[in-house]
């Protein structure tokens, strides 16, 4: 298994090895508060720290695309002072952390109808992805207000409007995407030991690997992802084939 600099030397030779696209689900935030006796939103702001060792450890390890799962559409029928107590947590996140982001070269994007987001937190957001948009190095995705089934329905309308003729290739239809370049997720972790995709890109996790953890996304360490990438490296991907 190793310690987490065995860990972090070993990853950083595995080269092409490496998963191009990390996609995480971070589930647990309202349980890891739970056992602590401590309101929900607690456990949503000690997330924050996880998604922070996220960027920063995929960052160092050269991993092109990390998308986060931060709020999907199921999440607004929620009680209203968790979703705003959340929209608030994501507008100073972006607010706070963009000149990080911007000095550690993240360049910042975002899936999902983030134009029904708040005003503020959709302006902070707007804000932080020009304000990174030269940078070059971790391409960090933010799903907020996502649901893959409705990025599917969303690019199957845009395509109404705007293709005349059939038959539509594969290239041609995620071209309608949110983010038409973001490539496929190679590994998909979820954490707290839920074994579900729960609505989370669903096009682009056709042929992802999966890795479930029983850890609660605010326990989620470093170590534990780069336990996840490791095992992405050992596993054989076959793609349907033999
Ligand atoms: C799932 O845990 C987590 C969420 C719905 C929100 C995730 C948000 C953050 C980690 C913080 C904000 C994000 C950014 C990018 C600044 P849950 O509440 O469903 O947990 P439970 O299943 O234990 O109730």
């Amino acid at each position: 298994m190793g310690t987490e600099n065995e860990l972090m030397s070993e990853l950083s030779r595995a080269g092409t090895n490496l998963p191009r696209h990390i996609a995480i689900i971070m589930d647990g935030n309202g349980r890891w508060a739970k056992k602590r006796f401590l309101p929900r939103i607690v456990g949503h702001q000690e997330g924050v720290k996880s998604v922070r060792m996220a960027v920063e450890t995929a960052g160092k390890l050269g991993i092109q695309y990390l998308s986060l799962y931060a709020f999907s559409t199921e999440n607004w029928s929620r009680p209203k002072d968790e979703v705003n107590g959340l929209m608030t947590l994501l507008r100073d996140y972006l607010r706070r952390e963009v000149k990080k982001l911007k000095k550690n070269n993240v360049r910042l994007s975002a899936v999902g109808r983030t134009h029904e987001l708040p005003a503020e937190s959709e302006k902070e957001l707007r804000k932080a992805i020009a304000e990174t948009r030269d940078c070059g190095g971790l391409n960090l995705v933010l799903a907020l207000n996502y649901s893959g089934k409705t990025e599917i329905l969303d690019a199957v309308n845009k395509a109404l409007e705007q293709v005349t003729a059939g038959p539509l290739s594969e290239s041609k239809f995620k071209s309608f995407f949110y983010l038409p370049e973001l490539p496929d997720v190679d590994l998909l972790i979820r954490t707290s030991g839920e074994m579900r995709i729960s609505n989370f890109m669903l096009w682009q996790c056709a042929y992802s690997e999966i890795y479930v953890t029983p850890r609660f996304w605010p326990e989620f360490r470093k170590i534990d992802f780069l336990r996840a990438i490791q095992e992405y490296t050992k596993r054989e991907r076959r793609y349907g084939g033999v």
